[in-house]
């Protein structure tokens, strides 16, 4: 089978497709056929070598984290209800990636496709929507809170604004001035990213969500009133004002409650034009250039 990864850490320049044998199921594994695979930062920052200390890559190694698929093959541990032939999703097996005809997801992580629900925007949930969803509820916000979101109309801000504005906070998303529209849409007040967006607030916010990291964290920090802050892109920045980094929970479980709420109509999984596996490389440069709107997911024939 026909795999789109890198079998040597670098710039785009590596990555290409290899043909590689079947994965093999292990106890803790389900193997599908693939049918969309969600792309994220992390499949670059794994390609480039920066995720080296904690992050398994075995070579030549498919790039991308989350997949829905048709199941093929069920490891010992996979859960009851789960059986050959079920569209499942869910995030891939350590180790391995998703871009590939096959791909093995963690048995601890899959979820049956529900009704209602496409298997383009469930390959969107475990990574983007997960982690809005893991992160929102570290804020804990609620009705007297304004939420800030940096980088509101990414992979992770277009969800962490709705799941925001469903505990009845106020959200402000800072978005460039094309995302207006869609983070309005989602339920939030947009302000136009770039010089000055800070002033643009116009007060200060209660809880804050950094989706871009450096400057633009610092200048958030200054609005933010106590200490409840995370950032997904620089854990770090956010640790100097009393943030953690945010704990992801990757299960059945959380991954089932967004697939509930994805497909009874109560979150958009927001996703940008598909692009064929044919042409993964440019669905990883689209991510790669830093200005995504919404989810990127490759779809497989
Ligand atoms: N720890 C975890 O589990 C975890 C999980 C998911 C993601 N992450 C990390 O979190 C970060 C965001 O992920 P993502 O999936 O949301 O990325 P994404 O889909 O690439 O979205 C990032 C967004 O930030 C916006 N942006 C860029 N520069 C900006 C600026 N100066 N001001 C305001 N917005 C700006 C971009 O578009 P515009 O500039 O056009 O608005 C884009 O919409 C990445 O670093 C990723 O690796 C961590």
């Amino acid at each position: 089978m026909y795999i789109f990864g890198f079998e040597t850490y670098g710039g785009p320049d590596v990555q290409g497709f290899h043909r590689v044998p079947v994965p093999t199921v292990g106890p803790e594994t389900i193997r599908i056929r693939v049918v969309a695979a969600g792309v994220n930062p992390a499949d670059v920052k794994v390609r480039s070598g920066a995720r080296q200390q904690g992050f398994p890559v075995v070579f030549p190694m498919a790039m991308g984290r989350e997949a829905c698929g048709e199941v093929l093959a069920l490891g010992a541990d996979a859960p009851a209800g789960i059986a050959v032939g079920d569209r499942v999703f869910g995030a891939c097996a350590a180790g391995t990636g998703a871009f590939g005809e096959q791909a093995l997801l963690s048995a601890a992580s899959v979820v049956r496709l529900p009704d209602g629900l496409d298997p383009l925007r469930a390959a969107s949930i475990p990574v983007a929507a997960g982690t809005a969803y893991d992160a929102v509820e570290e804020l804990d916000c609620g009705k007297d809170d304004t939420v800030l979101v940096l980088g509101a109309g990414g992979g992770v801000g277009v969800h962490a604004i709705q799941l925001a504005r469903q505990t009845g906070a106020r959200v402000i998303g800072v978005a460039s001035a094309e995302k207006r529209v869609l983070v309005e849409r989602l339920g939030a007040v947009h302000v136009a990213s770039g010089n000055g967006w800070e002033e643009r607030v116009g007060g200060q916010v209660d809880a804050l969500l950094d989706c871009v990291g450096g400057d633009v964290l610092a200048q958030g920090l200054t609005l933010l009133r106590g200490t409840r802050v995370r950032s997904i892109a620089d854990p770090e920045g956010a640790s100097a004002a009393g943030g953690v980094r945010v704990t992801r929970r990757r299960t059945t479980e959380v991954f089932g409650r967004i697939a509930t709420m994805a497909a009874g109509g109560d979150l958009e999984i927001v996703l940008d034009d598909p692009v064929p596996f044919e042409e993964a490389g440019r669905a990883v440069a689209r991510v790669e250039q830093g200005h995504a709107r919404g989810k990127t997911v490759v779809t497989f024939t």
